[in-house]
């Protein structure tokens, strides 16, 4: 079966994009607004971009106000982008709901934060990874335009439970919750790890 995105409706044309590709990992993500009210919200078109610098994407979609959280990087330029294991998970989802911007997320959730180090945000107490970022940039992308946003990484907190010996994270450890298609998201209770020798070219 072949679905031309142009004859679908828009709610389709999302469920196509968020049902195929799966499983996203979650960005929790905390900015401040101008009155100090810490914003937090969960974004699931989410990846990494570069490592020279580190640089990591989020994608804001369009909404009528915009988002409080592409309000506040726009004004601020900064956000800390947390990963969270599945014990965080109905907070993340929680925090995911419409609420009006005089209200903090984190703190209607009881959710707890702390003065990041190199920037003017807050980091999550119990995050397992925070990225404390600066904006690079806010690209308009399509109509309604979604804002694809390049977020410098300046400073790393990785929990100890999760760290290697390095301090850098063990993915195996880590095991960030993720979303499928919908409300539905992948718990670490439920991956099967497969391991490969590095890949060579073949002697031929
Ligand atoms: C797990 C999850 C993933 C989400 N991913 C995105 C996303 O990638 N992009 C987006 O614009 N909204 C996403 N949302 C919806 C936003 O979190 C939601 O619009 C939120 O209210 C925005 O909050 P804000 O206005 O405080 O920024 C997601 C929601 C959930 C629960």
């Amino acid at each position: 079966m072949s679905l031309d995105p142009r004859l679908l409706k828009p709610i389709d044309r999302y469920r196509l994009l968020v049902n195929a590709v799966v499983p996203r990992p979650i960005a929790w993500v905390t900015t401040v607004n101008a009155a100090g009210l810490v914003n937090l919200a969960p974004f699931s078109f989410f990846n990494g971009v570069t490592a020279n610098p580190p640089v990591v994407q989020v994608c804001i979609a369009h909404r009528d106000p915009i988002k409080d959280t592409l309000a506040n990087l726009r004004a601020s330029g900064e956000a800390v982008v947390h990963l969270v294991r599945s014990e965080r998970l109905d907070a993340m989802h929680a925090s995911g709901a419409e609420y009006p911007s005089d209200i903090s997320e984190a703190d209607a959730l009881g959710v707890e934060h702390r003065p990041a180090e190199r920037i003017h945000g807050r980091v999550l107490v119990d995050a397992d990874i925070a990225f404390e970022c600066r904006l690079l940039q806010a690209i308009p992308v399509g109509d309604p335009a979604t804002h694809l946003c390049l977020l410098e990484v300046v400073l790393a907190h990785v929990a100890p439970a999760i760290a290697l010996p390095d301090g850098l994270p063990d993915p195996q450890r880590l095991r960030a919750v993720a979303r499928l298609g919908g409300d539905h998201y992948l718990s670490a209770d439920s991956w099967t790890v497969i391991a490969r020798e590095r890949r060579r070219a073949p002697v031929i």
